[in-house]
């Protein structure tokens, strides 16, 4: 994929993008901040440079004005109070709206109990894609990994649906970031950082890994997609189920176990454990490919399986040379697993 079609993609996601049109309680508090600092340095820009622009035309040299100097002025006590007075006072705002902000996007709501609705993911940051492990909702485990697209619940009027992330990392430091939902956090190895949001607008909401972290870091595209409650719950039925066995790609079942694939991908319900590369167990119930880079369809995923590098260039899966035959044996398989 090239600099150019990726742009199209994101363009195509910009009109979800923006910071202000909040759609969760963090963001919103990051949009008053954003507003009213904004609203601060306009002041103070328009009050130095109208002051500045008055003293270039009122004292401007004319033909007709004083030839010599203008009397010099050294010091001035009401001057100096001034200049300090009025720049410790914004600065004190400002840090006390900061810190207000942080205490909202931090800590509030407080810490969910047994029996609230409240979701916890733990999410991996991995190069270059998303690694969503679901740990529980509800009160129940759940026990399943999924990649790059993450579903969770719509609150609703009394009911909040909260939403909490554990945010780690695999190999280095990455960043989640959803504009319309929560600030962005780091992705930190050996640390877990946690942030958390609700919201009652559904729809798939953009964002965008926000910490350079190598070739295809621009490629980090990440994506939330925000159910009614019971498509919620019909997800999680759906994605506890084992892989589907569909006797029609048994031949390509058998080459996906025999090769390489079964290194890094799982797929539950069979001998595929590995855990280095996305869960492949219900791949066909996601939207995009490479995390977000092209649609999930059976044209895109061809072309991974005959040569990631030329979907993803630099993304860690390599081209394997498969046989024409064999690869589609395996697109095939891969393609029943809904
Ligand atoms: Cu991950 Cu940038």
């Amino acid at each position: 994929m090239t600099g150019w079609e990726l742009l199209a993609v994101r363009q195509s996601q910009a009109e979800n993008l923006s910071i202000f049109e909040p759609a969760a309680p963090p963001s919103q508090s990051i949009r008053t901040l954003s507003i009213l600092l904004f609203a601060i340095a306009a002041l103070i820009f328009i009050v130095v440079e109208g002051i500045l622009f008055y003293n270039l035309l009122r004292f401007r040299k004319t033909a007709d004005g004083p030839s010599t100097e203008p009397p010099q002025v050294y010091g001035g006590t009401p001057i100096e109070i001034a200049w300090t007075v009025a720049p410790t006072l914004i600065v004190s705002i400002l840090v006390l709206v900061l810190a207000r902000t942080l205490w909202e996007i931090d800590l509030d709501p407080p810490p969910p109990k047994p029996g609230d609705n409240a979701l916890f993911v733990t999410v991996v940051g991995r190069q270059w894609w998303w690694e969503y492990r679901y740990d529980k909702y509800n009160g129940r485990d759940l026990g399943f990994i999924t990649a790059n697209e993450l579903h969770v619940p719509a609150g609703s009027e009394g009911v909040p649906r909260h939403v909490y992330l554990d945010l780690q990392s695999a190999d280095v430091i990455h960043s989640f970031w959803v504009p319309r939902l929560a600030g962005k956090t780091d992705l930190i190895p050996g640390k877990t950082n946690r942030m958390w949001f609700e919201t009652r607008e559904r729809g798939t909401f953009y964002g965008q890994c926000a910490e350079y972290c190598g070739t295809q870091h621009a490629g980090m595209l990440l994506r939330v997609i925000v159910d009614s409650p019971e498509e919620f719950e019909r997800w999680i039925e759906l994605q506890q189920r084992p892989a589907r066995d569909d006797p029609a790609a048994r031949e390509g079942k058998a080459a996906f176990l025999a090769e390489s694939c079964v290194n890094c991908h799982r797929v539950r319900g069979t001998p595929a454990a590995g855990t280095y590369a996305p869960d492949l167990t219900h791949l066909m119930s996601r939207e995009t490919l490479a995390s977000g880079i092209v649609p999930n369809n059976r044209e895109n995923l061809d072309r991974w399986v005959k040569n990631p590098q030329q979907v993803k260039l630099g993304c860690l899966m390599p081209a394997f040379s498969f046989s024409d035959r064999r690869r589609e044996e395996i697109v095939r398989y891969l393609a029943t697993l809904r």
